[in-house]
């Protein structure tokens, strides 16, 4: 006998059904939800589709993932193919030519000097893996004590317990405790003097500092790594304050820490160059990436290392042993590395990342321009993401909850954080899309 096929209810006659289903939702108001479901049952391009047929703009290119648009077909055909011809090998001990194909063509885009890549499966791996390579690193230097790390206030990184205890986002680390002993969190950067700026603020590059009173405290040669998303992604899009990224590798210069940039968010194309790191004219030692390096059409993630870091801990290891004991048994999973490989093509084909950047400036203005909204406290924006804070109502949050229940009807898909309602298209956005999301983001913020 056949599985029946999962009801999705539409009516609220169905809630009572809907509440009592199996599928416990991520990061979601279940009980709500599944009173008054929100679905999508296809896509394409620009748009996804309700199981009614209804059309809604995508102004988050998914969750930051979907740069090339929807349902790319060479992207499909490449998984298609790849899974008819080799579905999966082990990465441990074993490997196949698409793996060391992927890691080629994503160091033509790394910041120079980042030509050695780990393959993961999503953001939060990708941090922990970064973590595990920072000590691996101090270890194999004779720096063993080297285990704290500093991060920042309002920062996601990702769910595993090293990036929640890196995180400076307090409902993510409420429930699950510190996650790890040795963190410390440098301040925000989101200051009243920065509001409604267009691009990087000129006030806060001296939080930087943070940093070193840390190091002054606690002994700059006891920290193993410094980590920040270079704009602040889920938060809500923090743009750095101009000079603040260039002070951090000064002071991790000083002291031997490594400096690590989450760029899951950030990379391929979002900052108007391939990676943050360039756009922001500032190299880390380590960099995460994940979400477009696929088009977000298959899991996967990366860190993107320093070579002199992979040596080191390569050549410390035994003549003919492990060196790194760390890997995931879907990492450079083929159809993952086929998707990536047909989205290295068409960023190149259609040059995506520069059309990002392009439309950068036209982007920053239509959002801005919504700064005239009477329940709108602040703007913020950098290449093409942006974030419009809501101003709060009662509880911090609720306003950006309705406001989130409300886009779903009005045709618009976009991220919230609290009361910060994000847009990040797809790179492939023109400009009659862009005019779509600014009319239906005003109607949504009117109505609030
Ligand atoms: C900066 C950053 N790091 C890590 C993650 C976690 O990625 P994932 O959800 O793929 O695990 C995210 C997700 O949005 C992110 O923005």
């Amino acid at each position: 006998m056949g599985h029946a096929e999962p009801q999705v209810a539409t009516a609220p006659a169905a809630a009572d059904a809907q509440a009592r289903q199996p599928y416990w939702m991520p990061f979601s108001p279940n009980k709500e939800f599944k009173a008054e479901p929100k679905m999508f049952a296809r896509a394409k391009g620009m748009y996804f589709y309700t199981p009614e047929g209804k059309e809604v703009i995508d102004a988050s290119a998914g969750l930051f993932c979907v740069a090339a648009g929807h349902c790319r077909e060479e992207i499909a055909s490449a998984v298609y193919e790849q899974l008819q011809t080799l579905d999966f090998t082990a990465p441990f001990l074993r490997a196949h030519g698409k793996a060391f194909e992927l890691a080629e063509r994503v160091t033509q885009y790394t910041p120079k000097g980042l030509n050695r890549v780990f393959f993961v499966n999503s953001g939060s791996e990708a941090v922990d893996t970064a973590m595990k390579i920072a000590l691996a690193y101090h270890r194999v230097k004779g720096q063993p004590q080297r285990q704290m790390f500093v991060s920042r206030e309002r920062a996601y990184h990702g769910v595993n317990l090293g990036g929640v205890a890196l995180a400076g986002m307090v409902n993510n680390r409420r429930t699950f405790g510190l996650g790890l002993a040795g963190v410390h969190h440098m301040r925000h950067t989101a200051l009243p003097q920065n509001k409604f700026v267009k691009g990087q603020p000129e006030h806060g590059a001296d939080l930087a500092d943070d940093l070193l009173r840390f190091c002054n405290l606690y002994g700059g040669e006891n920290i193993a790594a410094c980590f920040v998303e270079p704009t602040a992604g889920s938060f809500g899009c923090l743009p750095p304050p101009k000079g603040y990224l260039n002070r951090l590798r000064e002071i991790c210069n000083q002291h031997g820490i490594l400096l690590v940039f989450d760029e899951v968010i950030t990379g391929w194309g979002r900052m108007g160059a391939p990676f943050g790191a360039q756009a922001f004219g500032v190299t880390p030692d380590l960099l995460t990436m994940a979400k477009a390096i696929t088009n977000g059409a298959q899991p996967m993630g990366a860190v993107a290392a320093r070579q002199d870091i992979y040596d080191d801990i390569t050549s410390a290891g035994p003549a003919k042993g492990v060196e790194f004991f760390h890997g995931y048994t879907y990492s450079a999973h083929p159809a993952s590395c086929a998707a990536g490989l047909a989205m290295m093509d068409i960023f190149a084909k259609e040059k995506l990342m520069e059309r990002a950047a392009a439309m950068s400036p036209k982007f920053i203005d239509a959002i801005h321009s919504l700064q005239d909204c009477t329940v709108v406290t602040d703007i913020r924006s950098v290449g093409l993401m942006a974030a419009v804070d809501v101003a709060v109502d009662g509880t911090p949050g609720a306003r950006g909850h309705e406001a989130q229940k409300r886009l779903y009807d009005a045709g618009l898909n976009l991220k919230s954080t609290g009361d910060a309602l994000i847009v990040a298209p797809p790179f492939v956005m023109d400009d009659r899309h862009l005019d779509e999301i600014v009319s239906k983001l005003r109607g949504v913020l009117k109505g609030l």
